[in-house]
């Protein structure tokens, strides 16, 4: 049999955590034959290299190389450059991830030639198009032949816009990547030391500090809000130490705003963006996580971490309903008052939400085999789904079909 052909298309560090494991699920099988195209919108060795470095993840075949712009300038670039390699090699599928321009300028590209595509990560929405990655979301679905999806609510959203391709429930490919890797999670104490933190402030660190991270342009990029969640952070770690690794985005905002000082109080230690390991081992000991990231919210519930989402809404709604995430907005009175509920032992302690159990990259492994009439090497990892597991999947799939059925 002629090898059937899978591009998978990656830009941005997100995108590196979810493609580690979906790698992994398609490995030696001789009758696929899998590319890897990096887009190049993240290309610091910081927000790059090292991400493919601890994750196991080939190089790529090929690098379009775009680099930063806007993102209608980054979204052309990728397909102007994607064309012509798509055009040449003629896939038989295209599988994106996540909701970066990369997802979408490739789904584009796919579409325009004819090629069928897969999303992983689909339905996900925010319900705010002023945040880029929600265009990108909508218009990834609406091209996707296969949609794989992480919880139930992204399947009601797909319903509900009509999409045509096919909706998989397989569950969240990020949680297969911290299972990979959790056992090689870098202790914080090495990370902090790494990055020059004072020996007071790692012992004041092993009985409890809380993690940042903020990158999102609506709370970054207008410097009224920035110097509000920069005061807030400074308000916090009166009460707990806070590490802080900031995204050359929100560190280019906060030297142009002045705020640098504000971080500056001794109780605050910041960081270059940090790698996956290191930020893993973070995660994992955190008390608390500050964070506007949309994989964060995910990592938080999946360790059990009380989670406080700088947002006033979220496409991962799960990580609220079940799981340790709170959406507390930009109000510093009401950060600060979360934050002293979480010390107080009042935080959320969560569950795991159905099929956040690791094998979600064998789940969508299986379902692009069907997809391209290729054997799957095996289905017996999802036989060995607890009930509990297993049900809520069924349960998602049978309402569908309800619904599919006009009811
Ligand atoms: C992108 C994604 C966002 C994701 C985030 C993770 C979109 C719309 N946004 O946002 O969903 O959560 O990645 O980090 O795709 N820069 C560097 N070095 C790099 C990359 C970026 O210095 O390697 C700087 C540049 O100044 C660039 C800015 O960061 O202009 C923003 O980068 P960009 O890729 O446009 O978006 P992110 O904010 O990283």
């Amino acid at each position: 049999m002629v090898p059937r052909k899978i591009d998978c298309i990656v830009g941005a560090r997100p995108n590196f955590v979810k493609i580690a494991p979906i790698l992994r699920a398609f490995r030696d099988r001789p009758e696929l034959r899998l590319r890897l195209v990096h887009t190049g919108q993240h290309y610091d060795a910081a927000m790059d290299a090292v991400f493919f470095e601890e994750l196991g993840i080939p190089d790529p075949d090929i690098n379009l190389e775009v680099g930063s712009g806007t993102g209608t300038e980054q979204t052309a670039r990728i397909m102007l450059k994607l064309e012509p390699e798509l055009l040449a090699y003629r896939p038989d599928l295209v599988l994106v991830v996540g909701d970066v321009n990369s997802t979408m300028a490739a789904a584009l590209v796919a579409a325009k030639l004819r090629i069928p595509i897969a999303h992983v990560e689909a339905g996900l929405r925010s319900f705010d198009r002023a945040m880029p990655e929600e265009i990108n979301r909508i218009v990834t679905d609406r091209l996707a032949d296969l949609l794989f999806v992480t919880e139930s609510a992204a399947i009601d959203n797909l319903l509900k816009e009509g999409v045509s391709g096919s909706i998989k429930f397989v569950g969240n490919v990020m949680i297969d990547s911290i299972r990979a890797c959790l056992d090689r999670a870098v202790s914080p104490r090495t990370t902090l030391s790494e990055h020059g933190a004072s020996a007071d402030f790692i012992d004041g660190a092993e009985s409890g500090f809380g993690l940042v991270t903020l990158h999102r342009p609506s709370n970054v990029d207008d410097p009224v809000t920035l110097e509000a969640l920069v005061g807030a952070l400074a308000d916090v770690s009166r009460a707990v130490r806070l590490v802080f690794p900031v995204h050359p985005r929100t560190r280019t905002m906060i030297v142009a705003a002045g705020l640098q000082q504000l971080l500056d109080d001794g109780r605050i230690v910041t960081t270059p963006p940090l790698s996956y390991l290191r930020a893993l081992g973070l995660l994992r000991a955190a008390k608390l996580v500050i964070t506007d990231s949309g994989g964060v919210q995910e990592e938080t519930t999946a360790l059990g971490v009380p989670c406080l989402t700088v947002r006033h809404n979220t496409e991962r709604p799960v990580t609220v309903e079940q799981g340790t995430n709170t959406l507390v907005g930009t109000l510093p009175a009401t950060i600060v008052r979360e934050v002293e509920d979480i010390l107080a032992g009042r935080g959320k302690r969560g569950g795991i939400p159905p099929l956040w159990d690791g094998d979600a990259a064998l789940r969508i492994a299986s379902d692009v085999c069907a997809f391209l009439g290729v054997e799957p090497r095996t289905t017996s990892h999802l036989a060995h789904l607890p009930a509990g597991e297993s049900a809520p999947h069924q349960a998602a799939q049978e309402r569908r079909e309800r619904v599919e059925g006009g009811e």
